[in-house]
This record gives structure tokens, sequence and C-alpha cells, in this order.
């Protein structure tokens, strides 16, 4: 995470926290915000325009997370989430430098120190978009917080759309989870990082699918726990109660949206604003 000393001095608790993705997949991430820090204002951007990031090429990656972040600014954040794997994996640096000194977190960090801290027998398994697993960014970051681990990725393109779908217990995504998870499995993991957003919908499947032996990573999850301690460390969680309906930010308004929002969010549609990137 990068950090600014002096920036942080002048950042205060009632300042919102910005979250951002390639589309609504993050508000997996709001999601467990939501549940573990409910004082916080959370102002959330989906590139709806513009996804999916994870079959682009890392240039474009990393165009647009530059874009996302430079939006975000406007919002005057105390931090700023990257919801996205795809560009946690390929940008966050982009994120960083454009930051302008605010904490940046992403969920790949959260999700792989996790990772490593759970496995018992050292064989973790990632799956993620096309652009995440190409990067080995996962793996990267797993060998630097612990070299004897041993990290088997997969990509698995399909899950994204079928998430969108709610193809959420459908017999066609079982038989497509089985079909990717095959491999991963070949390697005696007990451990599985959900490297992309979306992913968390169909967390119960993907258990039904690799049995209740592996444990399963929610990048989501880690993500909100890593906000929690960060914040707690720097003085700078909300203390007021207000429970504030997320704010959500789009580029575009995608086809279904209301169903696709509340299937992810977990709770009615709030607001909806239409923006510029
Ligand atoms: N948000 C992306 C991720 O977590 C998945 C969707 C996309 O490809 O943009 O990698």
């Amino acid at each position: 995470m990068s950090v600014d000393l002096q920036n942080l001095a002048v950042l205060k608790p009632e300042q919102p926290i910005c979250i951002f993705d390639s589309g609504i997949g993050g508000l997996t991430v709001v999601r467990k915000l939501r549940e573990l820090l409910p004082n916080e204002e959370l102002i959330y951007f989906g590139d709806t325009a513009r996804v999916p990031y994870g079959t682009k090429s890392q240039l474009t990656v990393r165009r647009y997370a530059a874009e996302d972040t430079r939006l975000l600014l406007k919002y005057q954040p105390k931090m700023i989430i990257v919801a996205c794997n795809t560009v946690s994996a390929t940008a966050l640096d982009v994120v960083e430098h454009e930051s302008q000194g605010k904490p940046v977190l992403g969920v790949l960090k959260a999700g792989s120190a996790l990772a490593a801290k759970e496995t018992r027998c050292g064989h973790i398994g990632v799956i993620g978009t096309n652009a995440t697993i190409a990067s080995n960014a996962y793996s990267l970051e797993i060998y630097t917080i612990d070299p004897s681990l041993e990290v088997y990725s997969k990509a698995c393109p399909l899950f994204v759309p079928l998430a969108e779908e709610g193809y959420i217990n459908h017999e066609a995504s079982k038989l497509i989870a089985q079909d990717y998870l095959l491999e991963l499995m070949a390697h005696n993991i007990d451990t599985l990082v959900l490297g992309c957003t979306h992913y968390p919908i169909l967390k119960a499947m993907l258990s039904e699918v690799v049995g209740e032996s592996i444990k399963i990573i929610d990048s989501a999850e880690a993500v909100a726990m890593e906000v929690q301690r960060v914040l707690s460390e720097q003085s700078l969680l909300c203390q007021e109660v207000h429970n504030f309906p997320p704010k959500v930010l789009v580029s575009d308004l995608p086809q279904k949206f209301r169903t696709k929002f509340e299937l992810f969010l977990g709770i009615e549609l709030p607001e909806v604003e239409l923006v510029e990137v």
C-alpha cells in the first residue's frame, strides 16, 4: 500500500471511501464493506461502458485505471479501493501514482495474504480473468509472502458472464466449473482464491464443486478486513453512525441493470449517477 504520511495527516474520518471496478462485480466488495464498516460513506464507480477489463491489453487497462482514479479524486476520498482484480494485478502502481498520496488498497494483496495465512499444505489455487492470470501477479505476490508456497492458476473467463446472467446454481455453471477446476484439484490444493470480483456470487456452487476440504478465499472479504485494519491504525474510521446507502456511479446503464446491481450488492438499488470518464 502506498501512503503519503504528510497527506494522511490531513485526511478526516468523515471523508468517503471510494471503490472502483470495471463494472458491477466490485459491488461484492461494497457489500462486504457495508457489513464490516456500516458507518462509512461509500462511493462506488463501475466503468460499465468499458467493461470487461479482463480481456483487454495491459496498456488499455492501465489507461482506464488512471482515468478511473482521477474521476474518484473529485469526491475527496480518504482511501481508494481497487475492487477489480484485473486492475489490481496489472495497474495498481498507476492508481497509486494518480492517487495524490491517498491510501490505496487492492483486492489482490489482501486475497494473497489471507490465502498464504490459511493454507495448511502450501498448495494454493488461484482463479481469475485471462488478464489477471496472464499477469502472474497473484503467484508473485504469494511467493513474495512465502517462497515455499506452490501456486497453481487457472483463467476462468466464462464465470463472469455466468455470474452476470445469474446462473448461480445452474447445471451448466457446475459443468463448466468442474472442467475449469479439474486441473487445479489435481495439484491437491487446499485453498482456492477467487481472484475476480464476480466469483463471490458463485461461491456456494464453487464450494460444492471443489468440496468442503478446500478453503475458499473471497478477495472481497479479505480487502474489507484490510480496510478496517488500515483505517483503524490511522485513526480514520468514521465514528458517527449514519448507515448511508452507497452512492453508485456508472459510465453506462447496462441492460437489466437493476436486477444485476441487486444481485451483486444484496440490497435494493440505491441512487445511480451516470458519469463520464
Ligand atoms: N472486475 C474484473 C476482475 O475482477 C472482472 C470483469 C472484467 O473482466 O472486467 O478481474
